[in-house]
């Protein structure tokens, strides 16, 4: 059940990142809403709250078929004296999570995924990356 639960966020991810519907077999394509680069808060809700929660706390429907729980997104500043650690969430955001060096393949890998979002334009990948930590910027507790 949580297997095919993960299956599922999987080919959701895969479609997203495809900009196209899977139809293949077994698998549930969620469809992802097209969002606009210049809203971190619809981006956000739209990729990021399926696992993370719509809060940040880690908690979205997605989460419990994980086998690595999603980081609370909260407490990224708190975690790091108090400043927002900007540049990792860029760097996270655009290569990966370094835990994906330990074996997790669970937190998706969004550059290359946004850079398909609009193929024609490379500025928009960056704009989107730039919204998005920006919105995780305003979900942080004091
Ligand atoms: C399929 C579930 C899933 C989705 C969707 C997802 N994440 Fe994650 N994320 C995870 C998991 C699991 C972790 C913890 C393990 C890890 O870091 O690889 C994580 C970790 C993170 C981290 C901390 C990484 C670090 O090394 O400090 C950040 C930041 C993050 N996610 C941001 C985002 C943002 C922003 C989005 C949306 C654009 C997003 N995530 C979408 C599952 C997800």
């Amino acid at each position: 059940m949580l297997k095919h639960l993960s299956l599922i966020a999987m080919a959701a991810l895969l479609a997203l990142g495809m900009g196209l519907a899977d139809q293949g077999n077994n698998k549930i394509t969620l469809t992802a809403n097209k969002t606009s680069p210049t809203s971190g808060r619809q981006m956000y809700t739209s990729y990021c709250a399926p696992c993370h929660g719509t809060d940040g706390r880690g908690n979205g429907p997605v989460a419990p078929a994980l086998k690595v729980p999603p980081t609370d997104l909260t407490v990224l500043s708190r975690n790091n004296h108090g400043k927002f650690p900007d540049l990792h969430i860029v760097t996270v955001l655009q290569n990966g999570s370094e835990l994906r060096a330990h074996g997790n393949q669970e937190m998706p890998v969004w550059g290359p995924i946004f850079g398909k979002m609009n193929v024609s334009n490379p500025q928009d990948k960056l704009l989107r990356i730039s919204n998005v930590s920006r919105y995780l910027e305003t979900l942080q507790v004091k």
